[in-house]
């Protein structure tokens, strides 16, 4: 059975005229598969590189290259939490925000909570430095942040 729906396999097959050669798709392909999935398996690379005429070696340099994927090994939760810890941000309480969601919310950076529902990382600058600290959650950023409006954001309460 494949890991790749056809509806999946004719989006990133959509792709294949926007771009010189199918090798270009990659990312593409990369992306659509995670946001779909919440995770790149070993067999999701080897169907993609079958659809982009490549060695499974090739995507998964990509796919690694840009330490941005979740492997099967470590899904994304259904939201990704991405707090700043680049320079305003750290200056105003960033990596203590990050500690105390951590233990809040019982993870550890990268991986996923126990109920699958938040992936807690690190993120460098989301180019919203006057309002730092910051995250994202999702596509979603939230400033001026201390844990409890953080919690908030990310409970979406
Ligand atoms: Fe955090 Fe720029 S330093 S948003």
């Amino acid at each position: 059975m494949p890991v790749l729906s056809e509806d999946l396999r004719k989006r990133i097959r959509a792709e294949f005229p926007k771009y010189p050669d199918k090798r270009a798709v990659t990312l593409n392909a990369l992306h659509m598969v995670h946001d779909e999935k919440r995770e790149v398996s070993t067999e999701a690379v080897r169907e993609i590189a079958e659809l982009l005429e490549l060695h499974p070696s090739e995507v998964l340099d990509t796919m690694t290259f840009y330490n941005f994927f979740h492997e099967a090994d470590n899904p994304l939760g259904k939201k990704r939490v991405w707090v700043c810890r680049s320079i305003s941000c750290m200056l105003r309480g960033g990596e203590e925000l990050f500690q105390g969601l951590c233990q809040k919310l019982n993870v550890t950076a990268g991986h996923r909570t126990s109920d699958g529902q938040v992936t807690l990382e690190f993120a460098e600058c989301l180019g919203a430095c006057e309002q730092a600290p910051c995250m994202l959650v999702n596509e979603d950023c939230y400033g001026n942040l201390d844990e409890a409006a953080a919690l908030k954001a990310i409970g979406g309460e």
